[in-house]
C-alpha cells in the first residue's frame, strides 16, 4: 500500500532536515558529516509526519512547526545510531547503509548520536510565528519526557536487561519494553505536535489512545520483519533479534499471534481518532499501511 500523501509530507520533511543542521564549524568536521549521514539515509519519517497531523488537528499550520517536527526526527535518528552501537543491539546496517559507528567509528558515532540529541532539543525551542510560548513549552516538555526514563529510555534499558536463563517467559516486561522504547516517543510525536496548539483534553485523549496502539503495532511489526523481511527492503540485517536473545512478540508469543495482535491494536487506533475528519482518516490510513509495510 502506498499513500501519497505521506510521501508528499516525506518529502517536505526530507527537505526541511538539511536547512535546520547547526551552522558548521572549523572543527569538529566528523560530527556535522555523521549527522548528516544518518538523518538522510532515508527513513519512514513516521515521527516527524505524526508531529505535523497534531499540530494541524490543533488548528496549526503544517509549515510552522517545521523546526519542531524536525527536532523530532534529529531525536529519533540519534536513538537509532546509539541502539546500533556495539554495546547496544551491535547492528552494522542501518537505513540500507552501514551502521554510524561502521562508518565513522564508535566514540565518534556516540558524539553523533549525542549532537543529533542536542541539536534535535535546541529545535523544539526554536521560535515559530504564531505558536504561544507557553504551549511550545508544554509540547516540548512532554516530548522530552517520552524520550527520556519515563519514555524511550526506560524501554530500551530493560531492552538491554536480557536474562541469559530466563525460563518464564516474561509477558510483563515485554509489553513494557514495547510500549516504552517505542510506544511513548510515537506518542509523544503526535501528542505534542496538538499541544502546540490546544490544551483540549478530549484531543489529547485520543491522540494518546491512537498512539499508544500504533505504537505497540509498530514495534511488533518491527519484531516481525526482524524475522521475515527482505534485508535490502528493511535496510537492516534480519535475525538482530534472535541472535541477541531480545524478548520480543513473536519469540513469545509466535508469528501467527503476533499478527492478530497488531490488527487489534491497529483498529483500537483507528477507532480512537475516526472524528477527526481527513486528518484522522490520514492517521486511520497511516495505521493500516503499517500492516503491510515491509520496511
Ligand atoms: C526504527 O524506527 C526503530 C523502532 C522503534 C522500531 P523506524 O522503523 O521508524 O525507522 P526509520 O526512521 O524508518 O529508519
Ligand atoms: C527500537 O527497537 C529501538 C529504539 C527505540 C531506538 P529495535 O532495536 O528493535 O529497533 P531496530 O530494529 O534496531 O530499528
Ligand atoms: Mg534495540
Ligand atoms: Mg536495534
Ligand atoms: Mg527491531
Amino acid at each position: 500500500m502506498t499513500i501519497d500523501f505521506l510521501n508528499t509530507y516525506i518529502e517536505k520533511i526530507n527537505r526541511w532536515l538539511p536547512e535546520v543542521m547547526p551552522e558548521r564549524a572549523k572543527r569538529a568536521a566528523v560530527i556535522y558529516e555523521g549527522m548528516e549521514y544518518a538523518l538522510m539515509a532515508g527513513g519512514k519519517r513516521i515521527r516527524a509526519v505524526f508531529n505535523l497531523i497534531g499540530s494541524e488537528i490543533a488548528g496549526v499550520k503544517r509549515d510552522i512547526v517545521k523546526p519542531f517536527a524536525c527536532g523530532i526526527e534529529y531525536i529519533h535518528t540519534y536513538s537509532l545510531v546509539h541502539d546500533d552501537l556495539p554495546a547496544m543491539d551491535d547492528d552494522t546496517m542501518r537505513r540500507g547503509q552501514p551502521s554510524c559507528h561502521i562508518a565513522f567509528g564508535e566514540a565518534e558515532a556516540i558524539l553523533i548520536g549525542d549532537s543529533l540529541l542536542t541539536h534535535g532539543s535546541y529545535l523544539l525551542l526554536e521560535s515559530m510565528p504564531g505558536i504561544d510560548e507557553k504551549n511550545q513549552l508544554n509540547a516540548a516538555r512532554y516530548l522530552l519526557e517520552a524520550v527520556g526514563v519515563h519514555g524511550m529510555i526506560g524501554g530500551q534499558a530493560e531492552d538491554v536487561d536480557i536474562d541469559k536463563n530466563q525460563s518464564v517467559m516474561d509477558e510483563a516486561k515485554l509489553a513494557y519494553i514495547h510500549r516504552h522504547k517505542t510506544g511513548k516517543f510515537l506518542t509523544g510525536a503526535l501528542v505534542s505536535g496538538a499541544l502546540l496548539g490546544t490544551e483540549d483534553e478530549s484531543i489529547i485523549n485520543d491522540l494518546t489512545v491512537y498512539g499508544e496502539s500504533f505504537g505497540l503495532a509498530f514495534q511488533i511489526t518491527d519484531d516481525i520483519l526482524d524475522i521475515t523481511a527482505d534485508e535490502i527492503t528493511l535496510g537492516k540485517h534480519t535475525g538482530s533479534d534472535a541472535n541477541n536473545g531480545k524478548l520480543t512478540y513473536p519469540a513469545i508469543y509466535g508469528l501467527d499471534k503476533s499478527k492478530e495482535m497488531v490488527l487489534k491494536e491497529i483498529k483500537k487506533a483507528k477507532n480512537a481518532v475516526d472524528k477527526y475528519g481527513v486528518l484522522g482518516k490520514q492517521l486511520a490510513d497511516l495505521a493500516d499501511y503499517l500492516i503491510d509495510r515491509k520496511y
